[in-house]
């Protein structure tokens, strides 16, 4: 098998991208777009000694769970990757992505629920970035990026993307290229906007408006107040922040804020509790797969009010705080300082006083604790994808917790971390819940409790 050859292929499976997967020659043939069950022609577009990738020409036999996408940009933008297939089977394939993953790893564990998904998948999303880029002719666009690319593809509508908050990235966009503002060239390091970012409580609809510069002197760009007042007519924008990057990197955010309109922050909840939420502080973008995945968690650990519950990769406090009237004290741990700022804001917000957010890295604040003698019951890990660091593990292992509660958001660090973990620990039912819809991402959440 080489580049540009054409070969008819059986869909034996579908991989943690959702992409089809073929077996042709003791080679993995990797088939965006197609699904298990399928016979698709298609011509390899790429070729390794490992593996290759085919490019869909032809599906000779469609699969039953194959659908019209709803997006007319779906092929090209690199958001979504579960559109062609109906949504009741993106929660089984989501499942069978978790269960092996699970088992490469060897993870013994009670059993495995079906996943959780959401009675109406669309408009779920509760923020939205949208990379601003100029293009070689000179013209400024809004989009998303493409698959594997930072090329932009323009959209009319985003139907995952709160309705309103699509909406608006549009006109504020359409305004800052009214006052004379360029989008960013990654080539050159030029223009003036990088990103626009929104943000917008699912349950008090109010927004927050940010737009990522690459140049500090548009802090004190007098445009910028001018565009303050067109927004500001907008009742539900309660903040507007500016945030500069001029690196040379993917990272959407920089360093660097000034808050031009509003306190910095809206606030959203998650079933009783209300949240203060900033530009730089995490928070799950399905508010109310969110406050499943919550419950999910706080039924599982089973707790008796009498614990000490450590909430690890806290964020703004969203799971401690949830947990805290069930437990007698909470300590948080949180590395970026603007989420830790407002973890202790919520606290006053909810008239909480059993819980103590600090800021720092788990691996380098954990020993705070145990300096200080404080010996969890309970602890909640909520890492980000990579997961967690042998370091924070063997921590983890020493305080020796009768439970840990663990949320994940990428089976692959989940599963490398549970067998970890399972030394030590039973493994109890794992219930996956889908906080992304149509896209191929998962979250997990399970309680392991010491042997
Ligand atoms: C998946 S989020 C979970 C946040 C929160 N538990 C929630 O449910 O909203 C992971 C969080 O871990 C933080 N983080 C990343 N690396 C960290 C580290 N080494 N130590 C502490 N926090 C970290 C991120 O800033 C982010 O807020």
């Amino acid at each position: 098998m080489k580049k540009n050859d054409e070969i008819e292929l059986d869909i034996i499976d579908n991989g943690i991208n959702l992409e089809g997967i073929a077996r042709e020659d003791n080679k993995v043939i990797f088939v965006p777009g197609a699904i298990k069950g399928e016979k698709v022609l298609v011509k390899i577009i790429k070729e390794n000694s490992s593996y290759c990738i085919g490019k869909i020409e032809n599906i000779i036999k469609k699969s039953k769970d194959r659908q019209e996408p709803f997006c007319s940009v779906y092929k090209r933008c690199g958001g979504c990757s579960g559109q062609h297939i109906s949504y009741q089977r993106q929660l089984e394939i989501k499942r069978e992505i978790v269960k092996n993953t699970l088992s490469k790893q060897k993870v013994e564990y009670k059993s495995l629920d079906n996943v959780i998904g959401m009675g109406i998948p669309l408009n779920y999303r509760n923020k939205a970035q949208y990379p601003v880029r100029k293009t070689v002719d000179g013209k400024s666009k809004i989009g998303f990026y493409a698959k594997r690319s930072h090329v932009i593809v323009e959209n009319e509508e985003c139907l995952i993307q709160n309705e309103e908050i699509d909406k608006l990235s549009k006109e504020i966009f359409k305004i800052l290229l009214l006052k004379g503002f360029s989008g960013y060239d990654e080539q050159t390091g030029n223009g003036d906007i990088r990103h626009i970012l929104i943000r917008r409580g699912y349950h008090t609809s109010e927004i927050m408006v940010v737009i990522v510069v690459n140049n500090k002197d548009i802090f004190e760009d007098v445009r910028m107040e001018e565009i303050v007042n067109i927004l500001k007519d907008n009742d539900s924008i309660k903040t507007i922040v500016l945030n500069l990057n001029s690196s040379k990197t993917n990272e959407i955010l920089g360093k660097d804020e000034k808050i031009i309109y509003g306190n910095g922050y809206i606030t959203d909840y998650i079933g009783k509790y209300r949240y203060y939420i900033s530009s730089k502080s995490f928070f799950q973008v399905n508010t109310i797969q969110a406050e499943v995945l919550y419950n999910i968690l706080k039924e599982k650990l089973k707790l008796k009010g009498n614990e000490i519950l450590f909430d690890l990769y806290s964020g703004v406090g969203s799971i401690g705080i949830f947990l805290s009237d069930s437990v007698k004290l909470v300590y948080g741990i949180e590395i970026e300082n603007q989420a830790v700022e407002m973890a202790n804001m919520n606290l006053k917000l909810n008239d909480i006083n059993n819980a103590e957010y600090i800021a720092g890295s788990v691996e380098d604040k954990i020993v705070e604790f145990e300096n200080r003698n404080i010996k969890p019951d309970v602890i909640v890990v909520d890492p980000p994808r990579k997961g967690l660091d042998l370091e924070s593990i063997d921590y983890i292992i020493k305080f020796r917790p009768k439970k840990i509660g663990y949320v994940s958001c990428n089976p692959a660090t989940f599963a490398r971390d549970l067998k970890l973990l399972s030394q030590y620990y039973a493994v109890d039912t794992i219930t996956p819940v889908d906080l992304f819809p149509n896209s191929e991402h998962i979250e997990c959440v399970t309680v392991l409790n010491l042997k």
